[in-house]
Formats: structure tokens, C-alpha cells, sequence
């Protein structure tokens, strides 16, 4: 079986929940603590032991591109001051040379095609996607989870976690068929249902590992929910084919593409950082 060995980022969206933040500014870029929250999914899928890392832009994203660089002014001036350590952090934060690559998706036509744009980069292997919105915490890194249950059932593989019937219109929804363990088998899956169609409470959340075949779906460029070409479509036409499963990963989600999920994303990373959490659990208690 084909090792899972690169992610696709699909970063074009304008990110307009969080504007005026994200007039200029690209949505992934938005601190969670020091690190933007791109920062986050790239780190998580280097743990995971992926190795490309193929992002999806849009105008206005160049300053992503500027982020995973060296940025040789900085460090300079940084050694000159004598700070060592801090160049080698941001060196060791670095994707190596030829790790990255770049393609743009010209029209926001929606999350499928956006994924279709990188079809030639990702060729003929089973692949990763990560939504960067979705900063997952805690737990074993998703992307990881993710390869091992696809190494297990040789197909397609998608994050999952449980969410209220009030907030499937926010989701795409698993059919859920047997539940063994972590393991949830998908009969099919529908991008945001009203609360009275969803078949389960499974949401998918912002990982995949897929299979190549996924592009075969994507090429009829069919549009779904939303006028958009939606991934989940995409993934619903192979079900029957191959295998089909979600995934609940053992990390905690927090939606940065929502103020009040940002937020929340902030506070929880900064209580889990040794240098920061006592002071900052002590700063909070001064907010109840
Ligand atoms: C996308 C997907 C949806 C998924 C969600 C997870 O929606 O289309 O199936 O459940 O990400 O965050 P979006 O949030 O981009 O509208």
C-alpha cells in the first residue's frame, strides 16, 4: 500500500467571519498565541510524518508563502543581538527546501475544487487534506490517526467527532453504519443538513486521507449544497467502491474560522503551554 506522504491546504477562502481581522491579512495567519494557526496543521502533519505540503492559495495569501521562508533580514539581526536560540526555533519551524509547494485556485468554486487545483502535485498516491481552520489539540497528532486507520482499512478515511443536531447545518454528516471502536463505518456522508435530515450526529471535521480516485469525482466539476463543488460529494460517490470510515481522533477541535471558536482555541492553547498557563489561568479568574 502507498504511503500517505503529502497534504493538501486548501487556504483561498477570504476568511469574511473574521473580518475586519482578515481584510488584509490572510484568515491563516491569525495568532493562536505566537504561532499562526497555518503553523499549527503543518506541525501536526510533519508529526504525523508527512513530508509535502502542498497549499492551495488565492490573491492576497502571499504573505503564507513569506511565512514558510527564512527570513534572512530577521534572522541577522537576530544573531547579531546574540539570540541563538530564537533563530533556531524558527529555522527548526521551517518546512526544508522543495517541502512546500504552491498552487492557487483562480475561483472560489468551493472546497472540491479547491482540492481538484492540486490534483497534478498530489499524482496517483493516497493523500492528506487539512482544513487549517479546524486547530485540533491535545491527543495524538490527527493526520497520524488518520494514515493509521487508512493503513488498516485501505480506504478513505475522514476526521469525525460527535456534534449536536442543532449544529449539523455546519457540517458535512456520516451515515454511520458499525461503530467499532474509534472506527466509524460510513453508509454516506451530506454536506450541511438541516437538523431533521442529518442521518447521525458524526460530523466530519477539517482531515481526510483520500484516495486518488477522489479526482476522477472531482473532474465533473458537478456542483452541490451551496452551488459550491463540494469535497463531500466527492467523497459520497465512492462509497460502495472502497472503504469508507470516519475517524474519532483523540484531540480536541476548535473552529478558528469563528470568533467566538477562536477564542476558545487562544485560551486553550495557552493553558496547555508550560510557560504560560499558571499566569494565564490566574489572569482569567480575574474575567469570571
Ligand atoms: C467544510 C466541509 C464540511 C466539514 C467542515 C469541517 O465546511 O465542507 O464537510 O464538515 O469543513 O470544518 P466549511 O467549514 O468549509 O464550510
Amino acid at each position: 500500500m502507498a504511503r500517505v506522504r503529502k497534504a493538501v491546504f486548501p487556504v483561498a477562502g477570504l476568511g469574511t467571519r473574521m473580518l475586519p481581522a482578515t481584510k488584509v491579512m490572510p484568515k491563516e495567519l491569525l495568532p493562536v498565541v505566537d504561532r499562526p494557526v497555518i503553523q499549527y496543521a503543518l506541525e501536526e502533519a510533519r508529526a504525523s510524518g508527512i513530508e509535502e505540503f502542498i497549499f492551495v492559495t488565492a490573491g492576497g495569501k502571499t504573505l503564507i508563502e513569506d511565512h514558510f521562508d527564512r527570513a534572512e533580514q530577521l534572522f541577522a539581526s537576530l544573531l547579531s543581538k546574540g539570540k541563538t536560540e530564537a533563530v533556531a526555533e524558527l529555522e527548526a519551524a521551517l518546512p526544508r527546501a522543495g517541502q512546500v509547494v504552491y498552487t492557487r485556485q483562480q475561483q472560489p468554486l468551493g472546497l472540491g475544487h479547491a482540492v481538484w487545483c492540486a490534483r497534478h502535485i498530489v499524482g496517483d498516491e493516497p493523500f492528506a487534506v487539512g482544513l487549517v481552520d479546524d486547530l485540533i489539540l491535545g491527543g495524538e497528532p490527527c493526520f497520524g490517526e488518520l494514515i493509521a486507520a487508512h493503513e488498516r482499512t485501505g480506504g478513505n478515511v475522514v476526521a469525525t467527532m460527535e456534534v449536536p443536531y442543532a449544529h449539523t447545518k455546519r457540517y458535512g454528516i456520516l451515515d454511520a453504519g458499525d461503530v467499532d471502536g474509534r472506527l466509524v463505518a460510513a453508509k454516506a456522508m451530506v454536506e450541511k443538513p438541516d437538523p431533521e435530515w442529518a442521518p447521525s450526529r458524526y460530523a466530519v471535521i477539517g482531515r481526510y486521507v483520500l484516495l486518488p480516485e477522489i479526482f476522477e469525482h472531482l473532474d465533473r466539476q458537478d456542483p452541490g449544497a451551496g452551488g459550491e463543488i463540494q469535497l463531500t460529494d466527492a467523497m459520497a460517490k465512492m462509497l460502495g467502491d472502497k472503504p469508507f470510515h470516519g475517524y474519532l481522533f483523540s484531540g480536541q477541535r476548535h473552529d478558528c474560522g469563528d470568533k467566538l471558536g477562536y477564542l476558545e482555541a487562544i485560551v486553550a492553547a495557552a493553558l496547555r503551554r508550560p510557560d504560560l498557563k499558571d499566569e494565564f489561568a490566574t489572569l482569567l479568574e480575574r474575567y469570571r
